[in-house]
């Protein structure tokens, strides 16, 4: 089964700048927790327990924020201020975390590949940080996924429709509706224009990777922008096999742009944080 979790976290965040100049936009918080937590949480509650994130440079904060901080602990032990911090310790005591640069910025990838040494030959997930999802009726969207993976045993990817003028901030993707919410990929294309895009089903930061994506990422000349694109290197997994893209139950919010991130942190004001503040 799936334990690993990989989080491309090496990007510079140059959307929220000056915020992200000398601080990683992973770091960002959403009401009082960083948005690295909400995902390493999404991975934990949904079984994984070795997380895996590619860093770079100006991002030591991930590790010290996954780490013990002994003199603020120290500090803090039997005031009413512990409890801020008792979620970091559980996962810092339940999870391992693993690290590795991208040393060259070539796209999401060339990130996944970066990570390859972390993951080894096994299925994983990979999460990216920037898209919070939460679904307050059950399960998160990696819990989702992994349920449908140990159904059909091959690389999905999460998909949610988009209004047909923004393909082009996103992968987009199309195929054949197996069932309810659940697609076999025959198509699939990184930030096509309205007018090219092969549907309005966009992927959002959330996959299950089958190890040969690997190879196949290696394999992979620079696509769309220069880079080297996961959606061009799963195309051709789709062609040669089978990637299934699945419409998730819940809410995402795109963190990479203001508007996303001020109604993320409204959503978790009213709906998740009064315990805590
Ligand atoms: C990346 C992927 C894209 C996907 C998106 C989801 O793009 O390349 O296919 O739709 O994440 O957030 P980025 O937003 O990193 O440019």
């Amino acid at each position: 089964m799936i334990r690993k979790c990989l989080f491309p976290a090496a990007g510079y965040g140059t959307r929220f700048l000056p915020a992200t100049k000398a601080m990683p936009k992973e770091m960002l918080p959403i009401v009082n927790k960083p948005l690295i937590q909400y995902a390493v949480e999404e991975a934990r509650d949904a079984g994984l327990q070795q997380m895996a994130i590619v860093t770079g440079r100006g991002k030591r904060a991930l590790e010290d924020h996954f780490d013990i901080s002994f003199e603020l602990e120290h500090q803090i032990r039997g005031t009413d201020k512990e409890k801020f911090l008792a979620g970091t310790r559980e996962l810092i005591d339940t999870c391992s975390f693993s690290y590795t640069r991208q040393v060259e910025m070539k796209g999401l990838g060339h990130a996944i590949l970066s990570g390859r040494s972390l993951i080894g030959d096994e299925p994983f997930a990979v999460v990216l940080a920037d898209d919070l999802c939460l679904n307050l009726e059950g399960d998160g969207v990696l819990a989702q996924m992994l349920k449908l993976y140990a159904q059909y045993r091959c690389s999905i990817v999460a998909i949610q429709e988009v209004p047909r003028e923004q393909t082009q901030k996103y992968g987009v993707i199309a195929g054949e509706q197996i069932r309810e919410g659940l697609y076999r990929v025959d198509s699939m294309v990184e930030k096509p224009l309205p007018e090219e895009a092969p549907s309005n089903l966009a992927i959002i930061g959330r996959y299950i990777l089958t190890p040969d994506i690997f190879d196949l990422i290696a394999d992979t000349e620079p696509g769309k922008g220069g880079e080297i694109q996961i959606t061009d290197a799963l195309m051709k997994q789709a062609r040669n096999g089978c990637v299934l893209a699945y419409k998730f139950k819940g809410r995402r919010f795109d963190c990479g742009s203001a508007k996303g991130y001020v109604e993320a942190t409204n959503f978790c004001f009213e709906h998740l944080h009064q315990s805590d503040l």
